[in-house]
């Protein structure tokens, strides 16, 4: 029997919802597995705030460091202050030191027509994982406004801090035998991005067999739209990364779509959907859950090391799409479609189980 604790943090607006679908996937899995998952829930965001006074209670936090990993809905509501809710997410990270934010993009057969690109340009499909640091850099926090004149936030780089997220993503690449890992920086302008040039390059000695290339940012979300098909594993700094990936994830056509893991390889780790709150959908149960089941699929992969379930939550996922959509990726195709019908997002995540169900049956 393989017991594992899960911390929850089902959040504000459509974050329920969605995690909602996540557990049905994983209730699932552990009916036709050893798995045996143990839920406990971790409230956290705009309403805990508002019934509080603190978006992130102490008790929270410590559900979500006792526990084996942490699935993640989303928070913030349009009627409080802003960066309240935004500030909880900031404290997990650094208090867990989730310092690899991976997040991956691909683009499922059926969803073509959900592409805002050419279909030429894309006919070899989107498969892309962006790597992140998630702790330094513009996000530390470091800086002010002077005299009310003057606004500074310093580029902070540690020697630690990006050794550690570069030899993540080589020993990422490596393990599912990928042949290159890209990196992104700025080293023509930016001292920091020189430094992190000469440890990227460093490191990737021990990896000869990985094709190594550094693009400059600029240059490569040029490269994201122009050829994304040749474009696989991607190591970035924090913003640099923050930007990349929403741009990748768009590409797939929804926000509905992307998942993501916040992860400590030595420590808890905390997936969740890409998306927002969404508050204009919030309550009427429309919502995409794929991103939060995709998070589900990350968090086997990289927290319970289970490859083959990860490889079958996103087989189900892609075979379901075949024949029913969510309101986000119901395009004019899909519409034009007789075989294509609309749900909601319990339907959505129902036919994901019965796919999954299906297999581990037998
Ligand atoms: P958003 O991602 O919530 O929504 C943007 C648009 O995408 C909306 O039209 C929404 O309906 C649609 N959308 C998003 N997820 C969807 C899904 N699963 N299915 C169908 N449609 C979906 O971003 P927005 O509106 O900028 O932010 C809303 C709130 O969420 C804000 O308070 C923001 O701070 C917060 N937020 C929280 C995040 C987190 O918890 N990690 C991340 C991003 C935003
Ligand atoms: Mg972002």
């Amino acid at each position: 029997m393989m017991k594992k604790q899960i911390a929850l943090v089902k959040g504000d607006g459509i974050g329920p919802e969605v995690v909602n679908e996540g557990i049905k996937v994983l209730k699932t899995i552990e009916k036709y597995t050893d798995y045996s998952f143990e839920f406990k829930d971790a409230p956290m965001g705009g309403e805990v705030w508002k019934n509080c006074g603190e978006s992130l209670p102490q008790t929270s936090l410590n559900i979500m460091a006792q526990s084996d990993t942490i699935l993640f809905g989303a928070v913030g509501l349009p009627d409080i202050p802003q960066g309240v809710a935004e500030k909880a997410i900031l404290k997990v990270r650094q208090d867990l030191d989730l310092y690899v934010n991976l997040r991956p993009v691909k683009l499922y057969p059926s969803l073509h027509d959900m592409c805002p690109l050419k279909p030429e340009i894309v006919e070899n499909g989107i498969d892309i994982a962006v790597f992140r640091e998630n702790t330094e850099s513009v996000y530390a926090q470091i800086g002010g406004i002077v005299n009310q004149e003057t606004a500074v936030n310093s580029m902070v780089y540690t020697r630690k801090g990006v050794s550690r997220i570069i030899e993540y993503a080589f020993e990422y690449v490596s393990r599912n035998k990928f042949d290159e890992l890209i990196s992104v920086d700025k080293a023509n302008v930016l001292t920091v991005s020189q430094f992190w040039r000469q440890i990227y390059q460093s490191i990737g000695k021990k990896y000869p067999s990985i094709k190594q290339t550094s693009y400059y940012v600029d240059a490569f979300c040029q490269w994201l739209i122009r050829a994304p098909s040749s474009i696989h594993t991607v190591v970035t700094e924090n913003m640099f990364g923050d930007i990349v990936s929403d741009e990748a994830a768009y590409l797939v056509g929804s926000l509905g779509m992307g998942a993501s893991g916040n992860i400590n390889p030595n420590g808890v780790s905390m997936y969740e959907p890409i998306h927002g709150s969404a508050p204009d959908i919030a309550g009427q149960g429309i919502a995409n859950p794929i991103g939060t089941i995709l998070s589900v699929k990350m968090m086997f992969e990289e927290s319970f090391q289970d490859a083959y379930l990860g490889e079958m939550i996103d087989k189900s996922v892609e075979i379901a799409l075949e024949k029913i959509r969510t309101i986000d990726i119901y395009s004019k195709y899909a519409q034009n479609n007789s075989q294509i019908n609309r749900v909601n997002c319990t339907e959505m995540g129902d036919a994901v189980c019965i796919q999954i169900k299906s297999v581990l049956k037998k």
